[in-house]
């Protein structure tokens, strides 16, 4: 008999998480204004608002701290991350930020300014926010299969290069600084961007003179993708494929809060001394000096580690297999989802279910909501919330897709859970028909409104 699969760990240290009533929630999301950023973690029983910073470091991280060398310049933790992004990347320069939309901010600063047209595969809204706020436009250029739920396509990450080259010989050379790769696509629903497609782009930024950058949050994920998905690819260790990877792009931004399993940090990678020493300008302004910018020195030996431990396949196989278990089970009851499963998430598939509440009324935040309600498990709204107001019109942007994210953590659930999630919202889908309003918006910010905004049911 074939033995069946098991976590590539044990487990050393727990946590206790607190069960609630339907009655405590209901008064807990009221008094957070619907929104679940608002709850206390407390009030949390299952937490897959993000797999971001929440992952469960490993014993050789936890040690690794203990060797951090908290000198102000030339730190040894500094020139630890430095070989190890060497190593694993291939690039020679890198900055230290405090987490990847710091990374953003600083690259961006570099390379972006008003009027810039950005293409890229359904960029992150922290990536589309330093854009815009620069009063730039991200172009998608996201395949068209991403935006079909059930079709089932291995790399709905990637970019349509016929969009692509449209935005290319649209726009003189000078207006587009880069071309971003997000790897997997979030947006898209955790989706990879196989090999082919990167070096079709490649091909094509280099007909026409433009630079390519990754935003990187969960490229171990997608190369996991290309190995088990990818013809040509499947005896390449993990580690070969993202150094191929990453010989296609000419910088990169990192959340390593993701793949790197750390609770803060990021960085930015730079083939080109001459885009390095532009951004290092920069990190010293917002971020700290070139050698640690925003990071302490036991979080760059953790982070160093930790890029060794996500590269690595018995990892990453428990990890997605994990994903694809919740998966299989939502299949089972029925519950449409973005397919095939992503990485680091399951993006269920709001429009779907709750088909008969009108697109103003925030339907994938009301599925989140009603979660919540049901177990007390905080998924997050990918969906118009999240979209923001046009910046120019003000209107609200509706986006084709409205998901209800179930992120997973890493290292930290175990598939009792995902059975739990499972149920819960088997139930609510069971009850979809009687859901039939949802919210209004009585509060919000002028960009990345989702985290602060404050709701009202109808
Ligand atoms: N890029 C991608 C693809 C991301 O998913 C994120 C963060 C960032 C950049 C920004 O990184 O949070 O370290 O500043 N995503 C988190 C999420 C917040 O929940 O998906 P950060």
């Amino acid at each position: 008999m074939e033995l069946p699969f098991a976590e590539s760990y044990k487990i050393k240290m727990v946590e206790p998480i607190k069960k609630s009533t339907r009655q405590d929630r209901e008064k807990w999301i009221k008094e957070a204004k619907y929104n679940l950023f608002n709850l206390k973690s407390e009030q949390v029983f299952i937490d897959l608002l993000t797999d971001s910073g929440t992952g469960a470091m490993s014993d050789r991280q936890w040690s690794a701290l203990m060797l951090g060398d908290e000198s102000y310049a030339g730190a040894t933790s500094y020139f630890k991350l430095k070989n190890k992004i060497k190593e694993i990347f291939g690039y020679d320069y890198f900055l230290p930020t405090h987490q990847g939309r710091a990374a953003e901010n600083v690259l961006f600063s570099a390379t972006v300014k008003e009027g810039d047209i950005v293409p890229g595969n359904s960029h992150f809204d922290t990536t589309k926010g330093h854009i815009e706020f620069r009063k730039a436009t991200a172009v998608d250029c996201t395949i068209d299969e991403a935006f079909d739920t059930t079709l089932v396509h291995p790399f709905k990450g990637n970019l349509d290069l016929n969009k692509l080259e449209d935005v290319l010989k649209k726009y003189p050379r000078e207006k587009i600084p880069m071309i971003i790769i997000t790897v997997t696509c979030n947006s898209s629903g955790g989706q990879p961007v196989s090999l082919k497609n990167i070096k079709g782009v490649r091909a094509l930024a280099d007909k026409y003179g433009v630079k390519v950058f990754y935003d990187s949050a969960r490229f171990a994920e997608n190369a996991y993708f290309i190995k088990t998905r990818e013809k040509g690819y499947e005896n390449k260790t993990i580690k070969e494929i993202v150094k191929e990877m990453y010989s296609y792009a000419d910088a990169m931004t990192m959340s390593a809060k993701k793949d790197a399993i750390v609770n803060m940090g990021g960085f930015i990678g730079f083939r080109d001394e001459e885009l390095f020493k532009k951004a290092c300008v920069y990190n010293i302004m917002f971020e700290g000096y070139i050698t640690y910018g925003g990071m302490s020195g036991r979080d760059m030996n953790a982070l160093a580690q930790g890029l060794d431990e996500g590269t690595e396949f018995d990892y990453l196989e428990t990890r997605i297999k994990q994903v694809e278990y919740l998966g299989a089970k939502l299949r089972e009851f029925g519950i449409p989802f973005q397919e095939p499963v992503g990485g680091h998430a399951i993006f269920v598939d709001a429009k779907k279910i709750l088909h008969n509440l009108p697109k103003e009324q925030y339907l994938a935040q009301t599925l989140a909501v009603e979660l919540y309600l049901e177990a007390g498990i905080r998924g997050v709204e990918i969906g118009t919330l999240l979209a923001d107001r046009d910046p120019v019109t003000r209107e609200n942007r509706y986006p084709k897709l409205e998901f209800l994210r179930l992120a997973i953590p890493r290292r930290v659930y175990t598939n009792n859970h995902m059975d739990v999630i499972a149920v819960a919202l088997k139930n609510v889908f069971d009850r979809r028909d009687s859901i039939t309003t949802g919210y209004k918006i009585v509060k919000e910010a002028p960009i990345l409104r989702h985290f602060t905004v404050e709701l009202e049911k109808i």
